[in-house]
């Protein structure tokens, strides 16, 4: 520790500075200068002192925010994944993980049984693409539906789907929890339809893809829907046993509490 505190900055440099909302430097400097006047440091290493950790803290808020913008209803992440317990192979799990996929606008689509890990692998992957600086928006499909169904009433759909085709991956999870009627379907197409080949998609349902028929009530839709979201997609099945029976099996020991 310092036994004097350094001296503040000149008012004319920490109003400058506060009107170019440069408020890492701002803080740092004082502290900065003193260090470098102490120890020699080159003009351009107190430059690129400053600049550096101005661009960090800049990072770091933005990665905040977008953490936030992406909607994620819990936080899970690719190291918490456990890819022995899932049915998802290794290689394909390490292509997702590269999300070489998203900048290629490519699909994802995970297809399985509840408590397998889809909602985990969205997520979590979710997480790594807005950790690499991508805009990442995760609804599940009743929500997305809900809105775009707002957006008949006020006739704005076509920007709702604009809005969220800002981003550069979108996540919809839990396709066909609910049964969509025509014009719930209708306004899923669009969107499918809006994204293709232009944003990455990331879709996860509890029907494989002969059962959408199961939830998309006209039969073309589901094709058409289809068609466009598996002509660039990697398809990922989750089976076998739910995660969350086999944690419940383990802490009562035997059977899951509720079965
Ligand atoms: N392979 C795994 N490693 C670690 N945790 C896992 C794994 N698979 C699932 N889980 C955990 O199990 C729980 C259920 O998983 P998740 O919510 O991803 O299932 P889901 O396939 O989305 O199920 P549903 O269809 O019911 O929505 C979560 O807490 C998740 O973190
Ligand atoms: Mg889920």
């Amino acid at each position: 520790m310092r036994a004097t505190s350094p001296p503040a900055l000149p008012a004319d440099l920490t109003a400058g500075l506060r009107r170019l909302k440069l408020a890492t430097i701002r803080q740092l400097a004082p502290e900065l200068l003193l260090t470098a006047k102490t120890q020699r440091w080159t003009p351009e290493e107190v430059l690129r002192a400053l600049i550096e950790a101005e661009i960090a803290a800049r990072d770091a808020s933005n990665e905040r925010a977008r953490l936030k913008a992406a909607g994620f209803p819990v936080l899970k992440t690719v190291e918490e994944f456990d890819l022995t317990l899932s049915s998802i192979p290794a290689p394909t799990f390490a292509y997702l993980t590269s999300l070489e996929w998203i900048d290629a606008k490519e699909n994802l689509a995970l297809i399985g049984p509840a408590g397998a890990g889809k909602t985990h692998t969205l997520i979590a992957l979710g997480h790594a693409a807005v950790t690499a600086g991508h805009k990442v928006k995760y609804l599940t499909a009743a929500d997305l539906v809900e809105s775009l169904y707002r957006g008949l009433a006020d006739n704005t759909v076509g920007k709702t789907i604009e809005a969220l085709l800002r981003h550069d991956l979108l996540q919809i999870d839990e396709v066909g929890f609910a049964p969509l009627d025509d014009t719930g379907a209708q306004l899923l197409f669009r969107l499918v339809a809006a994204a293709y080949e232009r944003r990455a998609l990331g879709i996860a349902s509890h029907f494989s893809y002969e059962d959408w028929g199961r939830f998309l009530p006209e039969h073309t839709t589901a094709v058409s829907m289809l068609d466009r979201l598996l002509h660039h997609a990697t398809t990922v099945v989750t089976s076998g046993q739910s995660y969350r029976m086999r944690e419940a099996r383990t802490r009562t020991g035997g059977a899951p509490r509720n079965p």
